[in-house]
């Protein structure tokens, strides 16, 4: 079956591939744009652009949304991650986490899927802490001044590492346990 993965990032539509062409599923890239609603929570996010790509006539596809919550900050940047990547990036957030003790914070990922008449979304999480400064050279975004388990952070660990454990990871293996559950793969 195909199914259209509706981002501006080729990346994705691979990572996509990999995780679910043994389930019989064919991902086709479709670059267009959806509304993303104001709103503290991805999954409104997710749910709203369902519901418009739907209604415009789009059929079997996923679209998601992610990431960083910093609870010190109050879960900024959270929803609004890649446009703080954009303006104060990670020296940024360093710089608004001077001196505060609380480092916990937690990337998550939210993947909605419309298949026939069926809408699945899932959230995967994965909590840790802000490191004091950016180390490693792998990855992107956030990934330098985020650290699972208080030590490597996200860009010190090759990406087959980090897909087990990061919120993308769980996210996917939850989406594939609810398709699963329904029949659909
Ligand atoms: P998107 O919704 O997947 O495009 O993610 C939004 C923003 O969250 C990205 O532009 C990144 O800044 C940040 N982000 C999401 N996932 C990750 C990750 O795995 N590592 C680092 N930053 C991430």
């Amino acid at each position: 079956m195909k199914l259209n993965v509706v981002t501006h990032n080729p990346g994705k539509v691979k990572e996509y591939q990999s995780a679910l062409g043994e389930y019989g599923l064919e991902m086709v890239h479709v670059n267009r744009e959806y509304d993303e609603v104001q709103t503290p929570y991805l999954e409104e996010v997710v749910d709203k652009g369902i519901k418009q790509l739907s209604k415009e006539g789009l059929t079997d596809f996923m679209i998601d949304d992610s990431g960083l919550f910093v609870n010190a900050l109050k879960g900024f940047p959270g929803v609004y991650s890649a446009y703080g990547q954009k303006t104060i990036g990670n020296k940024g957030i360093l710089k608004l986490m001077g001196g505060v003790e609380d480092r916990s914070a937690v990337f998550k990922c939210c993947i909605g899927c419309r298949i026939g008449d069926q809408t699945v979304i899932v959230t995967g999480n994965c909590p840790g802490y802000i490191t004091y400064e950016e180390r490693g050279t792998e990855g992107f975004g956030y990934d330098p001044i985020f650290t699972p388990n208080g030590s490597l952070s996200f860009a010190e660990i090759p990406l087959e590492e980090k897909n087990v454990i990061s919120h993308r990871g769980v996210a996917l293996r939850l989406l594939i346990d609810e398709l699963k559950n329904r029949n659909i793969i």
